[in-house]
């Protein structure tokens, strides 16, 4: 086997291989990096996705010699490879790793890339293509953009290949820091440069909903307000902060979680049907639908948002402690862990369906879903029956875990007297696909050696995202503290959150009944 040839890519169909290219880690040593960034890395290569001509560069602080850099992914891989390792191909993808060390506000960093990327880039056949991914503290987004572009790293002309950026969250921890970033990274890039990374639009299941709503027919007929009653969307988690208090602070569940992640679910969901998959049709259509969100005012905010924190209580059988209590929280601490919140799309589509969010840390149950819960029928037939009450039909784009689908419906209980029962018609991707062995990031890192950006956000959704949540956060602070604790870890947030939907006459699901279906 020559070393330029992978074992396990014996197959390779060169149409399908990614650009030949260096990939250039800001932020090597830390955990996106071994958790997140090789395993996919190496499941592109093992799904024959990879360019043969392909080697990364890692930076970061600490000193490292390449073989040392090797080694110590190398033995990451045992803890973080998603599934059984190859030794040739992983001989292979190592051996295509390169480590430099340096502090990303020196200029002398970025010579030193200079002049490896240059013989990387010519060893491994990289036709001059470079992508960078920062995977760093985002005080240092812009600043690295910025050097990358003094020391001409960042420009694309017809002497050099392509030159992209990824962006990891949080992009800005405001609207007016999200729209200086922009500016700052439009000083030295074309917004076609920039990827700006979801992670939630790595998952399958994510990826998913425009296929099962605008691949099918029987389903966008009925995906408005004149069928659908309420949609819910939850990504409930039953871990604390753990180690990321510090982070955690100087962010909150509405931060952390609202204006990406949640907000990308909200647009697929939501968005009309776009003219084809090219990345602007379909981002001009999730855009949209951020620009459609009912700007809250102050008094809405106080309606239709809620904020919880956890305190000590119960995770699995055992004893946890409250938010407060955690590594490098503030004894005191305001920052909210959970949050609820009721917005409104005014377009033709959606006008007076309302969309309910809910997020938050230590609830009892890992669980991110998408509920659609559609109008009750008529009841009218079942007057003179035992029926007391026609339960309205439901379907739930379960996004982990249990990936798949799942519509509730009402069907005769077998018997002389009619009863209604309630039953499910589930999609499983496991039963049907088998399991798969993603960390969920091979796919954004493919499309970026692509050139397709899809599935990264646009300055302006970006920006749209942020205008939402702002009035939110200015509210919130403009208030006096609230008393936090207001919740027990274990349990699925405040009560404000459960009266904001009874005022609606709805509710959350919750029970196990409802999360069986
Ligand atoms: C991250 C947040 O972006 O997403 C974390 O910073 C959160 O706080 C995580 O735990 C959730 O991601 P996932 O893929 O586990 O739903």
């Amino acid at each position: 086997m020559s070393s330029e040839e992978p074992h396990a890519n014996g197959s390779l169909k060169p149409d399908e291989q990614s650009d030949p290219c260096v990939m250039v880690i800001f932020g090597a040593s830390g955990d996106l990096t071994k958790r997140k960034l090789i395993p996919s890395l190496y499941n592109l290569a093992k799904s024959h996705l990879l360019s043969r001509q392909f080697a990364v560069i890692g930076i970061a602080r600490s000193e490292m010699s390449h073989e040392q850099f090797r080694e110590k992914i190398t033995s990451d891989m045992k803890e973080f490879a998603t599934g059984d390792i190859d030794d040739d191909l992983w001989d292979w993808v190592q051996r295509r790793l390169y480590y430099m060390p340096g502090g990303f506000s020196d200029d002398a960093t970025y010579q030193n890339l200079k002049t490896l990327l240059d013989q990387v880039g010519k060893e491994h056949g990289a036709h001059n293509n470079y992508f960078y991914y920062l995977a760093t503290a985002p005080d240092y987004f812009g600043e690295i953009v910025k050097r990358l572009g003094a020391a001409g790293l960042a420009t694309e002309d017809e002497n050099t290949g392509w030159r992209r950026v990824i962006i990891e969250k949080p992009f800005g921890h405001d609207l007016e820091s999200a729209r200086a970033l922009n500016v700052e990274l439009k000083q030295v890039l074309h917004e076609k440069q920039i990827y700006r990374i979801d992670h939630y639009l790595g998952k399958e299941t994510v990826q998913n909903i425009l296929v099962f709503r605008f691949g099918n027919g029987i389903f966008e007929p009925i995906w408005n307000r004149r069928y659908i009653d309420h949609v819910q969307i939850t990504a409930a988690e039953s871990v604390g902060v753990e180690s990321r208090g510090g982070y955690y602070e100087t962010s909150g569940a509405l931060r952390d979680m609202v204006p990406n992640h949640l907000f990308q679910l909200v647009t697929l969901t939501a968005m009309e049907p776009p003219i084809s998959f090219e990345a602007d049709a379909v981002r001009d259509e999730q855009s949209k639908i951020l620009h459609a969100i009912q700007p809250m005012s102050d008094e809405e905010v106080l309606r239709r948002t809620i904020r919880g924190q956890y305190g000590d209580g119960t995770a699995k059988g055992e004893r946890v402690p409250g938010y407060r209590q955690e590594a490098s929280v503030n004894p005191n601490s305001g920052v909210e862990t959970f949050v609820a919140l009721k917005i409104l799309i005014d377009n033709w589509r959606w006008a007076d369906v309302p969309f309910y969010l809910r997020t938050g840390k230590r609830l009892p149950k890992r669980v991110t879903e998408v509920a659609i819960q559609f109008k009750r029928a008529p009841f009218v037939l079942f007057r003179d029956t035992g029926v007391e009450k026609l339960t309205p039909n439901r379907l739930v784009i379960h996004i982990q875990p249990d990936e798949g689908i799942s519509m509730r419906f009402g069907a005769k209980v077998p018997g002389p007297i009619v009863k209604l029962g309630e039953v499910d018609m589930d999609f499983n991707y496991e039963d049907y696909f088998g399991k798969t062995t993603s960390t969920g990031y091979e796919r954004l890192l493919y499309d970026c050696m692509a050139g397709d950006a899809t599935l990264f956000q646009r300055a302006d959704m970006v920006e749209a995202g942020w205008s939402v949540v702002n009035p939110i956060l200015d509210i919130w602070k403009a208030l006096p503290p609230r008393s936090f604790p207001n919740y027990a870890a274990g349990t699925w947030g405040p009560k404000e959150a459960d009266e904001l939907m009874e005022r609606d006459g709805r509710r959350w699901r919750k029970s196990e009944a409802d999360f069986s279906g």
